[in-house]
């Protein structure tokens, strides 16, 4: 199959204006994934001694979050429940137009044409989004019962692969599902318990330093989670917000 590409080209460098390019790619198989696509375009650019597009990958399986591309408008693109990585072509047309942008948001500056910054959410994740306490080997951990729905939600919650795809599509440019789904899942288990209250507010607070906004309750972000991620978490990231932040004007909390 042939498609026509129009890609978001940007010079490294911040504030560097970009602009779109089109490309027309011959050859396309339809097995192949959105990333190999992009590979072969590239192959193609570096042999006329052109540019290749920059974009992000790793895992390649839907694991890692940072394959994030906008595609088409829809932050990775047609289909639920799925990653840019795992979008074949067979779900385009023969000779479709295909807009390829990277993920805008105040929060996540772009790097270089398709790559953009999202180191804010380490930032968020090292203001709060683990434990330390000693929970021993895994085995060990496992060996403290847990209610089965409970589990399942921390689970559904732990899912979160840190793309930010709830970001890219949220007209607010809020992180709140991604901090909601982090939030939920350690709140949920017995190890999180221990820094439950100091680990909401601190996560919370980062996210507004950031620059994310604030969450009007669109659903946006569930639309396009690659992991299914309910809103449900950003209902119980209010309540934990809120709770946390009556403990710390009772200093209950430092
Ligand atoms: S909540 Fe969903 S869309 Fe947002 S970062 Fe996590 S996996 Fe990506
Ligand atoms: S490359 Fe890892 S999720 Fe797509």
């Amino acid at each position: 199959m042939k498609v026509r590409l129009k890609i978001w080209r940007q010079p490294l460098g911040n504030n560097l204006q970009g602009a779109f390019a089109h490309y027309s790619l011959e050859a396309v198989n339809p097995d192949m994934s959105f990333l190999e696509m992009l590979d072969l375009l590239n192959d193609q650019l570096v042999l006329k001694g052109e540019e290749p597009v920059a974009f992000d990958s790793d895992c390649r399986e839907g694991i890692c979050g940072s394959c994030s591309l906008m595609i088409n408008g829809k932050p990775h693109g047609p289909g639920y429940g799925i990653t840019t990585c795992q979008l074949y072509m067979r779900r385009f047309k023969d000779n479709e137009e295909i807009i390829v942008e990277p993920f805008r948001s105040r929060a996540f500056p772009v790097i270089k044409d398709l790559v953009v910054d999202r180191s804010a959410f380490d930032r968020i994740m090292q203001a709060g989004g683990y434990i330390s306490v000693s929970a021993g080997q895994a085995p060990e951990a496992n060996s403290i019962p847990i209610p089965h729905p409970i589990a399942e939600k921390a689970f559904d919650a732990a899912h979160c692969i840190g793309c930010g795809a709830c970001v890219a599509a949220c007209k607010n440019g809020s992180a709140s599902l991604f901090v909601g789904a982090k939030i939920t899942h350690l709140s949920l288990l017995p190890q999180g318990q221990p820094e439950r209250r100091r680990r909401v507010l601190q996560m919370v607070e980062q996210a507004d330093k950031e620059g994310f906004g604030a969450c009007s309750f669109t659903k946006a972000c569930e639309a396009v989670c690659p992991k299914a991620i309910s809103v449900e978490v950003i209902s119980r990231m209010h309540r934990e917000y809120l709770i946390s932040v009556l403990q710390r004007k009772l200093g209950w909390i430092d």
